[in-house]
Formats: structure tokens, C-alpha cells, sequence
């Protein structure tokens, strides 16, 4: 048994480095472990090439570290990739890397988390125990891929939008995207653009804006209250797009903010998608009916051959998979259990940073809440045994 500096952190990526960073500000020293051989590894090794930040600069930056003047109001991926390696030389953060965690388990008399540590590259197991334990391993830790009738017989390639850089690789071919958030359209628009046969299918209804739309609602919010802000997007967007419905696209029936705040659901923030789909060159197609060969159906009767399928239907937690006592915190998905904004809070020393469907944003105010918690607590704890 390796004792620890008092917090072990599962994950290096943008939650497990920032909840360090506001840890040290308040003197308490703790550990990453992180399973790839690198931080930010969603960032740097399953995300596709033109992925740009979503959000405007100012919502997106990790605490106690601002972006540079310079740096773009809509941040690309290699450009955020810098700040989050810069960030973890400007805090001499020193993750551990290549160590997977294996298990974690709250051991009663001791009072501490028992974590199962294996090193990937000698297959070596270490247990630390640790006083708090923080689950920063990520909302988007597996790719999901959905368990479709028929999907077996494809004889084409099938990758997750995680595996996805670009469209070269896929040159002169018939491809289907499958989902329509923010990855599957902007992979439906790549694909066009690398010459590409692409379709969409959009099952289910979607809220389609672009980035200013998205900067003047999140600036609204601060001041006026969702259903306002709502009312007065839903009608910018209905003036620049028009009436999408005769394309496939339905727009749900709550607004895009307050949707966001409740389901987690982003709106689509559009790159040019739309454009391509008004124009006829990326094909949209309600939900897939049957899948036989290269052979697709889908639910309106409508059908055409596919070389390839992208799946860009979402990722889940896998962190009810390796936390034994996750029942402290998490439910049968790997989500937290409580409601935002009691999300991050668990007990025995228990937390989770990173799990409130908020992003970057979200990540800041979890980060700042768990190491002030740990700060009250642990202070008790030593006040006590002086
Ligand atoms: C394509 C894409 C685009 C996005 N764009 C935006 C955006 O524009 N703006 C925004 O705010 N958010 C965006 N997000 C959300 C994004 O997930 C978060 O902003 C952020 O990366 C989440 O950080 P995280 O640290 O919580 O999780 P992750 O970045 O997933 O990091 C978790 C880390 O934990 C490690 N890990 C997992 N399990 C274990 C284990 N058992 N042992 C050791 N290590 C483990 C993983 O290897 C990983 O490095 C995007 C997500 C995706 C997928
Ligand atoms: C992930 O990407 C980084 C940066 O490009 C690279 O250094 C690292 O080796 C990659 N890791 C894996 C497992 O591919
Ligand atoms: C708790 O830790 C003690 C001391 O390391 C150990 O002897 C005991 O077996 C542990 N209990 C459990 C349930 O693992
Ligand atoms: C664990 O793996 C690293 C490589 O990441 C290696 O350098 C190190 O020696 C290993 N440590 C132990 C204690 O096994």
C-alpha cells in the first residue's frame, strides 16, 4: 500500500487537471492518474482534425489560466491542445501516465479509497490509499455505438465519430452518417467537402444556430431568463435558416437553452452544413428502418447502398465500470446521481468533476466547488489532530 498525497485524481484530461490546479491553490497536494500516454487525450487522440471549440474563448478557459489575446474568438483544436499541454507546465503538474485504474474501493475502518493502479506498460499494480477520491475520467469516455438489427451484415468499414480525422480516407465513396449533434453534421459536411457521397440521418428533432446566435444567447442569459432568450434565438434562427422542416430537420419543442440546461442536449451549431443540405449535396434520411449488406431502409420507406457508416451517436461513462462504491455517487450509467447543481458531491470523500453536461463552463465551476469542499473538510480533519 503506497500512502498519497491525500487526493487521487482519475483522468488527465480538462476536469482532471483543473480540479488539481485549484487544489494546489489551496496547498493540497494531489495525483493524477491517467491510462493514455499523454493529458487531454480526447482532444489530442478521438477527435476529429477541424474541430474547433464550440463556445467563445471567454467560456472556455480552465481556472487560474486565461487565453491570450491572440488566441481566436472560436478556438481550434490544435490551439486548445497547446493551452492544456501549457497549462500543466505553468502548475508543474505532474500526472502519471500510462496508469490505469483498475479499481477504487471506500475502505471502511480506514476511512480511505483504496485505488487499484495498473501501469500499462509493465503491467505492474500499485494500491494508493487516498483520502478523497475525484472521478475526472470523462462523460465522453467510450464511444457508443447503438446495437442496430441487421448492422452485422454491413460489409463496409463502421467507425465511431471518435475514430474519425477526416474525409480523405473515405475519397469517392457512399458514406452514412448516423446522428445529428454537433459531430455527425459537421462529419456529414467534411465528408462532402473530401468528395465524399454523404447522408445524414436525423431521427430525432434538432435545434439548428450557428456560433453568433449561440455568443448573444449565452451573453442574454446573464441578464434575462431562459424562456426570453429562448423566444428571441428560436426566432434569429428561424430568419436565417427559414423553415427547415421540408429538409428533414425538425426543431423541438423547448427551446435550445433551456433544453441544454435540463437534457444536457447541445443545439447544433452550425458550419455549413445546412447550406449542403438545402442545395441537395448532403442527403438527410429519417431513422434506419433495416440494414441488409450494403443495403439501408429507412423508416420512410426510402433506400440506398453504403460503403462506410460513421456513428456519431454519442459516448458514455465508463466509470461505474472500474469504481466499486460508485453507488456513493453514480448511477447504473457512470452519471452522477445527484442534479446539477449537486452533481459533483459524493460521499466518503468522494467526488466527480466533469459530469454535468456543461462542458468547459461546467468543468470551472466543478473544479472550484470540489477543492473548496475537500479544503473545508480536510482543514476539520486536521484541526482535530493538532
Ligand atoms: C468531439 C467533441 C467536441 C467537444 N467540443 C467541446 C467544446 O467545444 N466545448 C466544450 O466545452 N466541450 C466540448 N466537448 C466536451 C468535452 O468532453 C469536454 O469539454 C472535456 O474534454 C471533458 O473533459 P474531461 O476531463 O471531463 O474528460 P476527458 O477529456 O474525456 O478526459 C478524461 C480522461 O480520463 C482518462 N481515463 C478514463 N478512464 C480512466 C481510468 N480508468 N484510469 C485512468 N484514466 C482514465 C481518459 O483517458 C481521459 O484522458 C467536446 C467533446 C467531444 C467528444
Ligand atoms: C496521442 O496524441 C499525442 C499528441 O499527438 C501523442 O503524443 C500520443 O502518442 C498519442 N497517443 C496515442 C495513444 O496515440
Ligand atoms: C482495509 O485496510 C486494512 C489496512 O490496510 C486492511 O487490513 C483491510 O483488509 C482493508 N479492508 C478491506 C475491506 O479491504
Ligand atoms: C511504469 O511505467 C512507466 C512508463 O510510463 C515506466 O517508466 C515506469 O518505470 C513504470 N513504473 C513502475 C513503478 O513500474
Amino acid at each position: 500500500m503506497l500512502e498519497l498525497p491525500v487526493v487521487a485524481i482519475v483522468g488527465a484530461g480538462p476536469s482532471g487537471l483543473a480540479t488539481a490546479v485549484s487544489l494546489q491553490q489551496l496547498s493540497i497536494p494531489s495525483i493524477i492518474f491517467e491510462k493514455e500516454n499523454c493529458c487531454a487525450s480526447l482532444w489530442k487522440n478521438r477527435s476529429y482534425d477541424r474541430l474547433k471549440l464550440h463556445l467563445a474563448k471567454e467560456f472556455c478557459s480552465l481556472p487560474y489560466f486565461r487565453f491570450p489575446t491572440s488566441t481566436p474568438k472560436y478556438i481550434p483544436k490544435q490551439t486548445f491542445i497547446k493551452y492544456m499541454d501549457a497549462y500543466v507546465a505553468k502548475f508543474k503538474l505532474k500526472p502519471l501516465y500510462c496508469r490505469f485504474v483498475q479499481s477504487a474501493t471506500f475502505n471502511t475502518s480506514l476511512k480511505k479509497w483504496a485505488v487499484e493502479v495498473k501501469n500499462t506498460t509493465t503491467n505492474k499494480i500499485d494500491v494508493y490509499n487516498a483520502q478523497f477520491l475525484i472521478i475526472a475520467s470523462g462523460e465522453n469516455s467510450e464511444g457508443f455505438i447503438p446495437d442496430l438489427h441487421g448492422l452485422d451484415s454491413f460489409p463496409g468499414e463502421i467507425i465511431h465519430s471518435s475514430h474519425y480525422k477526416s474525409g480523405d480516407h473515405f475519397h469517392g465513396k457512399r458514406a452514412l452518417v448516423v446522428g445529428c449533434g454537433n459531430s455527425g453534421m459537421e462529419i456529414a459536411y467534411d465528408l462532402n467537402n473530401n468528395g465524399v457521397d454523404s447522408s445524414i440521418v436525423v431521427k430525432n428533432p434538432v435545434h439548428i444556430l450557428n456560433e453568433e446566435l449561440v455568443y448573444v444567447g449565452m451573453k442574454l442569459l446573464k441578464f434575462f431568463p431562459f424562456g426570453l432568450v429562448d423566444r428571441l434565438v428560436m426566432f434569429l434562427a428561424r430568419i436565417k435558416y427559414g423553415d427547415l422542416s421540408k429538409y428533414g430537420l425538425r426543431r423541438p419543442e423547448k427551446g435550445p437553452f433551456i433544453l441544454k440546461a435540463r437534457t444536457g442536449r447541445s443545439p447544433v451549431i452550425d458550419v455549413g452544413t445546412i447550406d449542403k443540405i438545402k442545395k441537395g449535396e448532403i442527403k438527410v434520411f429519417p431513422g434506419l428502418a433495416k440494414i441488409q449488406g450494403n443495403h439501408v431502409t429507412f423508416e420512410n420507406g426510402e433506400e440506398k447502398d453504403f460503403d462506410t457508416m460513421v456513428f456519431a451517436t454519442g459516448y458514455r461513462s465508463t466509470a461505474n465500470e472500474w469504481l466499486k462504491d460508485f453507488y456513493y455517487v453514480l448511477n447504473e450509467e457512470g452519471m452522477p446521481k445527484a442534479k446539477f447543481p449537486n452533481h459533483w458531491k459524493g460521499e466518503n470523500g468522494l467526488y466527480c468533476a466533469g459530469f454535468s453536461s456543461r462542458g468547459l463552463v461546467g468543468i470551472s465551476m466543478d473544479a472550484d466547488a470540489i477543492a473548496d469542499d475537500i479544503f473545508n473538510n480536510y482543514m476539520v480533519e486536521n484541526v482535530k489532530e493538532l
